[in-house]
């Protein structure tokens, strides 16, 4: 199987990370018209926006049957655990338009923290020692924190908005919050809690592209989660990256291969699961040892804004090779140019924020080695306002990181909107 030679997209998703795919997808000769739905301001420059949620499957079905769309670029995580593939997969008028995730099985990568961890478990793939409780084993789980060193790590099964991992420094706090999150702190998501033990190292992400059975190593990434310098303060969608990464070298990026990636791979395929799209990998390297910290079903968001500004092979035909099965044939080819990215976010965020504000100087950072991605704007007549709480994302590239960083740094200067802020220390701890 192969795509039509031009091919119509439809991208779901309206972040940094779909403005960046977004981007490379338009640069394609095999792109033909490509929608993005909600999208933000800065992807109308690449496609059309289309105003349909990414969860919203009946308005998506009709938008696929009547504008010809013959691939479907999945670009945050809900869409997936909430069943896209198999609901297209299962519709008659559907069945036919191939979408690049994976499935609700494979999703439960991300879904469901218990079934990721079995899953590492059944296949050998090294990750912390852990154990899953619900409120029946309350007082087993407070006995399991017992037996381990602190600090102690829980985590809600269920997706809980990027906040079900709570860090805990002491016993009676670790057994604090099990109580609470058994008693429904996070809803269904916190039914059950997975308490594991903590990987003191460095963290780094891993990105594969599968189609099944074949796959590729995307260009590693190292994303900056903490909202403030020095990786303090409250956790965030992330507030810059950068790529590659000088601790994943070579022999490194074997053993995650060997260890990690092919294993996954083959794990999923012998689980009966056809898992046609992005792996995203959380690791943290143990004294050279990679472990796995969590799965993802899904590009990362900042990372997307380093990762895919570095692939100089064809996008398009990137997701070509996932959905049609042809990976194998797809020459990835990456350039050795350092990328960073800075993340731009609203006053306050992670907490209370403002939306509205206009943002100026978008027109003036002209720089050919800057790319300013858009996340969470809108357009309000002429203007550009702020959406969300990461606005904007400053990717740039270079010979080194820092000429990467300064480059970022130096468009940054030229933009604003009132009460602005982003860390100034991105990739410095990498120096
Ligand atoms: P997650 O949502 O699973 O990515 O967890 C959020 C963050 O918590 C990770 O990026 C790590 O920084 C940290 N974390 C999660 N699990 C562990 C662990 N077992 N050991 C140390 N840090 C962890
Ligand atoms: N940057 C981390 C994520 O996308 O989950």
């Amino acid at each position: 199987m192969k795509l039509p030679e031009k091919v119509n997209i439809l991208l779901l998703g309206g972040g940094g990370r779909e403005h960046a795919l977004a981007r490379s997808l338009a640069a394609s000769p095999r792109c033909g018209r490509l929608h993005i739905a909600p999208g933000n301001a800065g992807t109308s420059a690449c496609g059309t926006n289309v105003d349909i949620e990414a969860t919203n499957f009946g308005a998506i079905k009709q938008f696929v049957l009547n504008h010809g769309v013959g691939l479907v670029v999945v670009g945050p995580e809900e869409p997936l655990t909430k069943g896209i593939v198999d609901f297209f997969e299962s519709d008659p008028e559907l069945k036919f338009v191939p979408v690049a995730g994976p499935d609700e099985a494979g999703a439960r990568l991300e879904g469901s923290k218990d079934f990721a961890k079995g899953f590492m478990t059944r296949h050998s793939i090294p990750t912390a020692a852990y154990r899953t409780f619900t409120k029946e084993d309350v007082a087993d789980g407070e006995a399991f924190l017992a037996t381990l060193r602190p600090p102690y790590v829980l985590k809600a099964d269920g997706l809980a908005a990027g906040k079900g991992v709570i860090i805990a420094p002491t016993l009676d706090e670790a057994r604090a919050e099990l109580r609470e999150m058994l008693g429904g702190k996070f809803g269904a998501a916190g039914s059950r809690v997975v308490i594991e033990e903590y990987m003191h190292g460095i963290e780094c992400s891993v990105f594969v592209a599968t189609d099944g059975a074949g796959y590729r190593i995307l260009p590693v990434a190292k994303d900056y989660k903490r909202v403030g310098e020095g990786d303090t303060g409250p956790n965030t969608g992330g507030m810059g990256a950068v790529s590659p990464v000088p601790f994943a070298d070579d022999g490194f990026m074997r053993r995650v291969e060997e260890r990690i990636v092919r294993p996954t791979v083959e794990g999923l395929a012998a689980e009966g699961i056809v898992y046609r799209g992005f792996i995203f990998i959380g690791l943290m390297n143990v004294g050279g040892e990679p472990r796995v910290i969590e799965y993802n079903v899904r590009m990362g968001d900042p990372e997307t804004e380093v990762v895919f500004p570095r692939i100089t092979s064809d996008a398009v035909e990137l997701f070509e090779g996932i959905v049609c099965g042809t990976l194998d044939k797809y020459e990835l080819t990456v350039t050795p140019q350092w990328a960073t990215t800075v993340v731009c976010v609203s006053g306050g965020y992670p907490g209370d924020y403002r939306k509205g504000l206009p943002i100026t100087g978008l027109g003036v950072s002209g720089r050919p080695e800057t790319i300013v991605f858009h996340a969470g704007t809108r357009r309000a007549g002429e203007q550009t306002v702020t959406a969300g709480g990461r606005v904007l994302t400053v990717t740039s590239l270079a010979a080194t990181m820092r000429q990467a960083l300064d480059a970022s740094y130096r468009a940054i200067a030229g933009i604003g909107f009132e009460g602005m802020a982003f860390r100034r220390d991105i990739g410095r701890d990498l120096e």
